[in-house]
């Protein structure tokens, strides 16, 4: 098992990786769509090729191949937020009934001073697949502004950097994030349609 400071050593190395990503990623995503392969069940390290329950799953292949790819072939090499967005997924939001589910539509534009383009933190996006209690108050204050956010911390696993590249798109998706040019004049807040 990996220790916790291994974990942190490796997510610094997600930096050094951003050359090679960003040379992979221009080079067109028929390369990336021809290298789309899954592992076979019985081949993945994770199953015992003997069991006899193997036969009931699904291979990883013939379920994934038919949702969007993620253009840079990282993770399981589907664009996640694209295969619901497309409707090709309709994951089950509650267990129970009577749990509420609660959705925002609110951006908020963070990084405003930076050099790189503004991050567009999208709340759709992500109540689309978590409740507020996963990230409000513990990882983030529901105050704009409030928390002190930095590319430092997320590299080594924190604030965002707790899912993406954990659980959720990588980091070296740079442009997923840093998704918003940035005009003069700067913009003061952040939240559209409001
Ligand atoms: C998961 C989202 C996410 C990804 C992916 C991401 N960043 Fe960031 N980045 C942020 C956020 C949020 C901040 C804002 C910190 C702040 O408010 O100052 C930031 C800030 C920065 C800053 C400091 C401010 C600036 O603009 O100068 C740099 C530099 C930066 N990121 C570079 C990168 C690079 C290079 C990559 C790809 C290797 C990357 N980021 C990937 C979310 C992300
Ligand atoms: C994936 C993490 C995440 C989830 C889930 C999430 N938020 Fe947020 N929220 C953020 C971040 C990041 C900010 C920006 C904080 C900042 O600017 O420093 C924010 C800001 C806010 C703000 C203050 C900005 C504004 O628009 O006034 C409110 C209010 C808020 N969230 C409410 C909610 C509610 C309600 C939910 C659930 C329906 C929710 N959030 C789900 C991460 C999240
Ligand atoms: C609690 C987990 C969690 C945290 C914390 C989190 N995200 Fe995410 N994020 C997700 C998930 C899950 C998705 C949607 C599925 C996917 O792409 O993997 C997503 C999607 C996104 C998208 C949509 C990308 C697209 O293609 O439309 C952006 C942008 C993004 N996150 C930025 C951020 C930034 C910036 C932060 C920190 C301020 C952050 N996220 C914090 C889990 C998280």
């Amino acid at each position: 098992m990996r220790s916790e400071r291994g974990v942190r050593r490796w997510r610094w190395q997600w930096a050094l990786l951003l050359p090679a990503a960003l040379v992979f990623v221009t080079q067109a995503p028929i390369a990336a769509d021809k290298a789309r392969r899954w592992l076979p069940l019985n081949q993945d390290g994770i199953h015992d090729p003997k069991s006899p329950a193997l036969r009931v799953l699904q291979e990883p292949g013939e379920a994934l191949s038919r949702l969007p790819a993620d253009a840079a072939g990282v993770g399981n090499q589907v664009n996640w937020v694209k295969a619901l967005e497309q409707g090709r997924i309709d994951p089950r939001a509650n267990i129970r009934a009577q749990t509420a589910i609660r959705t925002l539509d609110t951006d908020i534009l963070l990084n405003l001073r930076g050099g790189t383009p503004i991050v567009r933190f999208p709340h759709r996006q992500h109540t689309l697949w978590l409740d507020c209690s996963n990230c409000h108050e513990h990882l983030f204050k529901s105050k704009a502004g409030a928390n002190k956010l930095s590319m430092q911390r997320i590299l080594q696993g924190e604030q965002c950097g707790v899912c993406h590249g954990a659980v959720s798109f990588p980091l070296t998706q740079c442009g997923r994030c840093h998704n918003t040019p940035r005009k003069r004049p700067l913009p003061v807040a952040a939240v559209p349609g409001s």
